[in-house]
């Protein structure tokens, strides 16, 4: 039997006569899938959709390779081949054919997002639909709300952001996501809700969102950069961890039914936290687009495999403790796990 002797303890192990061998259960796929977990499911997966009002905005992404802008026109295939993924939900960005200071086409019934949302529904009633609330594609200088002498508004801002909630609910959205990061941002929304009939609609809280430099490329696909200054005014600062727990409690306090976390792996350790200390909510992690393109930038120079990478980030989230998973790779997933599954 061999023997060593730990030189930092002193103390001699036996390995051999040792009563845990951890490795026992990793000799073979059945067993590891036994010893398992976490699993990703699809059905915990939500599909992001760019959705644009002007024909002509339609096509890839050249920033996020495998992500398309959408015409309302295409939007029913659009579901259809989600649907036919597996994946149930959908979250929805829309880039308006009009800006202006206020950013008032996002509260028109009849702008781009309440009619994809119609769109939607018909297509595929089954299937959730949520919409982002934020002002920033909706805006000639690209902030999430109203600015005034260089400065971004809150109170101001959340009449139009209350309003625009309130277009997507009555176009028939089951959930609804302010991003903005404002203070007051989800009850304001919530009164509005409950005020004109839609009780039933949901609230998923961007509770915290942090000042991310992975944000880049999903601004290209909904045309929301700002045009001057940057968001550190409203979100928040990635060195903070503690802060987090005030934002999410805040957020649940005004009436959000799920929190949010964004992005998802650099705050592995916030969805823990969050996890942990609001237990029976669900929590949701958000993989961003700069999240996205950086996998598969490196898997195209072929320095990682696309899939196992994926999958490996994506499973990630669920240990760290999110229930619901927002990624761009929602429906390549079910097919991505079965293969896995068959070359295990
Ligand atoms: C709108 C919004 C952003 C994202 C989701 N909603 C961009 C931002 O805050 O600048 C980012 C999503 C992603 O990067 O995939 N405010």
């Amino acid at each position: 039997m061999h023997e060593f002797t730990s030189h930092e303890t002193g103390s001699r192990c036996e390995a051999g006569a040792s009563a845990r061998r951890l490795r026992r259960l990793r000799g073979s796929a059945s067993l590891r899938a036994l010893r398992r977990e976490h699993h990703l499911r699809v059905d915990q997966l939500v599909q992001p959709i760019f959705v644009v009002e002007r024909e002509s905005d339609a096509g890839p992404v050249p920033s996020m390779p495998g992500v398309m802008r959408h015409a309302l026109a295409s939007i029913p295939e659009a579901i259809d081949s989600i649907a036919k993924s597996g994946v149930r939900s959908v979250l929805l960005f829309g880039v308006p054919a009009t800006k202006d200071e206020q950013g008032s086409s996002a509260w028109d019934e009849e702008g781009v997002v309440p009619r994809a949302v119609r769109l939607l529904k018909r297509a595929a009633p089954g299937v959730t639909v949520m919409t982002d609330v934020c002002l920033c594609a909706y805006t000639t200088h690209g902030h999430c709300g109203l600015v005034d002498g260089g400065r971004v508004l809150n109170d101001e801002s959340l009449v139009g952001i209350a309003r625009m909630a309130e277009a997507h609910a009555a176009a028939g959205a089951d959930i609804v996501a302010p991003s903005c990061m404002f203070d007051g941002a989800v009850a304001a929304i919530r009164a509005s809700l409950d005020g004109g009939g839609h009780g039933d609609v949901g609230i998923l809280a961007y509770a915290v969102k942090y000042a991310s430099a992975f944000y880049g490329p999903f601004r290209d696909a909904a045309g929301s950069s700002p045009r001057f200054g940057d968001r550190r005014t409203h979100q928040m600062d990635p060195a903070n961890g503690d802060e987090a727990l005030a934002e999410a409690g805040q957020d649940l306090a005004e009436g959000a039914d799920i929190l949010m976390v964004k992005p998802g792996l650099p705050c592995l350790d916030v969805v823990r936290r969050l996890h942990e200390a609001f237990v029976g909510v669900p929590i949701a992690a958000y993989q961003v687009s700069g999240e996205y393109s950086s996998l598969v930038a490196a898997a195209e120079r072929g320095w990682i495999d696309l899939r196992s990478a994926a999958l490996e980030s994506l499973v990630a989230l669920r240990r760290a403790g999110a229930g619901i998973i927002v990624t761009y790779f929602a429906d390549r997933v079910g097919r991505w796990l079965d293969e896995a599954e068959a070359g295990s």
